[in-house]
């Protein structure tokens, strides 16, 4: 196991060396120029500063020891050969063939891949098109306005995140609508500034069972029988990415407008995959090509680039040595960019769906932290909420800035004054401020003093991109998945599976029926706390049903 491997039991001792040390003094003079020109990896269009890390060289050694001690590598190079690497379901995890071209020759489970990707790319390709021409038309004739993307966590995060980072207002297409939430709200708020005669439903779900879309799904084919459109006309309206063809078929959907992909693609490594659907209808196919063809230079450079230039595996050592050697709780994530105002809540589900797992690939306990909380928001908003925590507060929490070079927007001033408080939050993280640095600055209330001194010290990366475009945005997501990968190998764990939410999913199922007025034991059935809050919610739900 991992934390019995020779690196390991040094990385443990070595962290204990840097304690008391500060990264201040490691960016003095000539050491200083040396480290930040050493510690940036490029790959992609991506720079990578992690120069501003609670590591030295030393550290960096035994990380990469420890990658080599544990085999990512050969992980790596299983899951690539479609490996059954999600061994709890016996499964490939092959989303890197989804942005592959079919000469890249990628087999799951021995069986290749590569026309059946090619061949439900060239259906989304057609299908986009003729929504966006208006070729594709509403049961009347006219052509569609709106889109809803029904699906939920994998099923929507996503494409969420990606039409929001890449719509242009500039573009004509139809405007994209996204719901997921099985509270009402979210679709009846949708769906009142909808037209039906001219909406199109994507239903999106890998299982085509998951309550909340299919509750939603329901709702919303009432919803378009009541305002107007006739029974088979419906067909104009709904189409379905899946993987369950029978599912498909038995709510109403004739295959043809079905959009397929496999047990192979795991729902959050899902959005090359039809998943994808709305982000090609949403910004055209010729621009969903080159996200894919970002995330494709990614999966070259992960698999083909030396450790010390990886960005993936430089990424996932350093997630591992924040959390199981220095012990950190959470990772801040925070775009210097608006329109990838999602993307932390997409990194949730990728990083703590599939690592957040106890238990080793060999069904063993793992006796070292594993996923870390990721969250955050787009700075600078994020600087005037948390960020106070992340400079004074008692916990270390390491930070990931991402920005662009080339400005987003094009109003005047505004990139700089973005980009410099991207900086100056990095640079005061690292560098705090001293009390005599304080009293320098002309405080002479000593009982003030203490307040305003910055610890410092505290760690972070700078991602930069070139530009906000598909393939930079490709290469940036492909990066996260590759990079949760390496942790998950470094950890031993499945990062494939996700038992976890199972068995919310269970429970739900009687006591829904309970509130719907089934006859009910649940005092036996329920721990006492929760089988008064179904008495109590009974109250309120019978009275609403009557
Ligand atoms: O409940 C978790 C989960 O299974 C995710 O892994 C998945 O992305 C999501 O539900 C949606 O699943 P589906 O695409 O099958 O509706």
């Amino acid at each position: 196991m991992t934390t019995s491997l020779p690196a390991w039991h040094t990385l443990r001792e070595h962290a204990n060396t840097l304690r008391g040390t500060h990264m201040r003094d490691w960016f003095d003079g000539e050491h200083g120029q040396a480290r930040a020109e050493r510690y940036v990896a490029q790959a992609c269009g991506l720079t990578l500063d992690y120069a501003k890390n609670r590591i030295t060289d030393e550290t960096l050694a035994l990380l990469f020891a420890l990658a080599t001690q544990a085999q990512v590598g050969e992980r790596r190079d299983a899951m690539f050969a479609g490996e059954p690497v999600n061994t709890t379901e016996r499964r490939a995890a092959l989303h890197i063939a989804l942005r592959a071209y079919p000469e890249d020759g990628y087999r799951a489970l021995g069986v290749p891949v590569g026309d059946d990707v090619a061949a439900v790319l060239a259906q989304m390709e057609r299908f986009a098109g003729a929504v966006r021409s208006g070729t594709w038309t509403g049961f009347d004739g006219r052509a569609i306005t709106d889109v809803v993307n029904i699906g939920i966590g994998g099923s929507d995060l996503g494409p969420r995140m990606v039409c929001r980072a890449l719509a242009d207002p500039q573009v004509t297409g139809p405007r994209m609508h996204f719901v997921a939430n099985v509270d009402g709200n979210d679709l009846a708020r949708t769906l009142a500034t909808l037209d039906a005669a001219t909406t199109l439903v994507i239903l999106c779900s890998k299982t085509f069972t998951t309550l909340e879309t299919m509750a939603n799904a329901c709702t919303a084919r009432d919803w378009f029988l009541h305002q107007g459109v006739t029974q088979v006309g419906l067909a104009r309206h709904f189409v379905a990415v899946s993987t369950n063809r029978e599912a498909v078929v038995e709510f109403g959907i004739d295959p043809a407008n079905m959009f397929p992909f496999w047990d192979w693609v795991g729902g959050r490594f899902s959005l090359w995959s039809a998943v994808g659907l709305s982000i090609a209808v949403a910004i055209g196919f010729e621009r969903f090509r080159q996200l894919l063809d970002g995330a494709r230079a990614m999966d070259l450079h992960f698999a083909g680039a030396p450790p010390e230039q990886n960005l993936p595996l430089i990424l996932g050592l350093l997630d591992v040595w924040y959390r199981s050697f220095l012990g950190t709780g959470s990772r801040c994530v925070a775009p210097y960019c608006e329109p990838l105002a999602l993307l932390p809540a997409f990194l949730q589900q990728l990083e703590m769906e599939s690592n957040g797992k106890s238990v080793r690939l060999d069904g063993g306990a793992l006796d070292a932290g594993s996923a870390a909380v990721v969250w955050g928001t787009t700075g600078t908003n994020g600087q005037h909420a948390y960020f106070q925590m992340m400079h004074q507060g008692s916990q270390l929490v390491p930070v990931d800035f991402i920005a662009t070079l080339e400005p987003v927007s094009n109003l005047p001033g505004h990139h700089t004054k973005l980009l410099a408080n991207c900086f100056a939050q990095g640079e005061a993280l690292l560098r705090g401020r001293t009390a005599d640095e304080v009293r320098a600055e002309g405080v002479s209330d000593e009982t003030l003093v203490p307040h305003l001194v910055f610890e410092g010290n505290r760690p972070s990366n700078t991602l930069l991109m070139q530009r906000l475009d598909p393939f930079h945005l490709g290469a940036l997501l492909a990066l996260s998945e590759h990079r949760t990968f390496v942790q998950g190998a470094l950890w031993q764990i499945n990062s494939f599976d996700q038992w976890g939410v199972e068995l919310g999913k269970k429970l739900a199922a009687p006591i829904q029926r309970e509130l719907e007025g089934a006859a009910t034991d649940s005092a036996a059935a329920h721990d006492a706390s929760t089988a008064a809050l179904i008495r109590r919610a009974q109250a309120v739900c019978g009275a609403a049903a009557g």
